[in-house]
């Protein structure tokens, strides 16, 4: 792709699964990458992995409930590599402690919700408030927001907080494509179908993946390196006309125009 070698990108949550996959798939397009997670074994790994197929990397502790944490990680892409050319905002809090106690509005306690909306959404609003002044001053980049398919399925009746986060991380795209698309800085948004990653392999919810299989006009489930490919496209400069769009990369699961 072109506009990936030689390029630096921070990912926000890149310790497994889509996040992993992401970024390794930057690492073989030649991109430098700073991997930021919570979960800084993981991040370990996948930089591991990347500089094992001879690319650029570093991992670092990040958290993204905490403003100076995101703060650090775009620092930390400057001083390793000079500058930073884009971000992709994959993380969320998919605990048991929080996503699994995402039930219905009458069974889910308000701290699930705060906890949501801060990691998920606020989340993302950190790291973009981080990188965009640097994107601005290289006269653009690219940022690309992990969404979900639960953002735009009716009658959601379960993680009502976590569909309520990915709709406004939708929203936040948008602001940030409007806002300074007219100063180079491309925002767009990725909305993953039920791909089976670290995390979901552990769930293991069969009867989500059986009925996934059987109303979802595809053969198979979905991959982290679906979502890598889409996301590395994103980040590149194939797609400068492309910005302030969410796209729905799930097998069909979500068809709309
Ligand atoms: N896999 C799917 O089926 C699916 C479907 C729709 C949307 N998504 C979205 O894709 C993204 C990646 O999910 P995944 O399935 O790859 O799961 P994952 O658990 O592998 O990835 C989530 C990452 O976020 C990190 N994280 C959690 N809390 C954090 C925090 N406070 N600060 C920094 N990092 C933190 C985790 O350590 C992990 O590395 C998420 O935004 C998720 O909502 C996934």
């Amino acid at each position: 792709m072109r506009g990936l070698t030689g390029k630096t990108f921070v990912v926000a949550g890149g310790a497994t699964g889509i996040g992993a996959g992401a970024a390794i798939r930057l690492g073989e397009e030649g991109a430098n990458v700073v991997v930021g997670d919570i979960n800084i074994a993981g991040a370990t790994s996948t930089v591991n992995k990347i500089v094992e197929g001879g690319g650029k990397a570093v991992a670092t502790h990040f958290d993204l409930a905490d403003e100076l944490s995101a703060e650090a990680l775009v620092d930390m892409a400057i001083a390793q590599f000079g500058t930073v050319h884009g971000l992709f905002n994959v993380g969320a809090d998919l605990s048991p402690g929080n996503l699994g106690r995402d039930r219905s509005l009458l069974d889910t306690d308000l701290d699930v919700w705060h906890r949501t909306l801060d990691v998920n959404v606020v989340g993302f609003v950190r790291t973009s408030r981080a990188v965009l002044p640097h994107l601005l001053a290289n006269g653009g980049g690219s940022i690309v927001n992990t969404s979900s398919g639960a953002a735009v399925s009716g009658g959601d009746r379960l993680r009502p907080a976590y569909a309520a986060s990915k709709s406004a991380v939708n929203a936040l795209t948008r602001h940030i494509a409007g806002n300074w698309g007219p100063r180079g800085v491309r925002c767009n948004g990725v909305m993953p179908g039920l791909v089976m990653g670290e995390t979901q392999e552990q769930q293991n919810d069969v009867a989500l993946q059986e009925r996934f299989l059987r109303e979802v006009p595809t053969t198979r489930l979905g991959r982290p390196a679906d979502l890598a490919a889409v996301v590395a496209f994103l980040l590149s400069d194939d797609a400068e006309w492309v910005n302030g769009q969410v796209w729905a990369i799930d097998g069909g699961a979500n068809m709309r125009a």
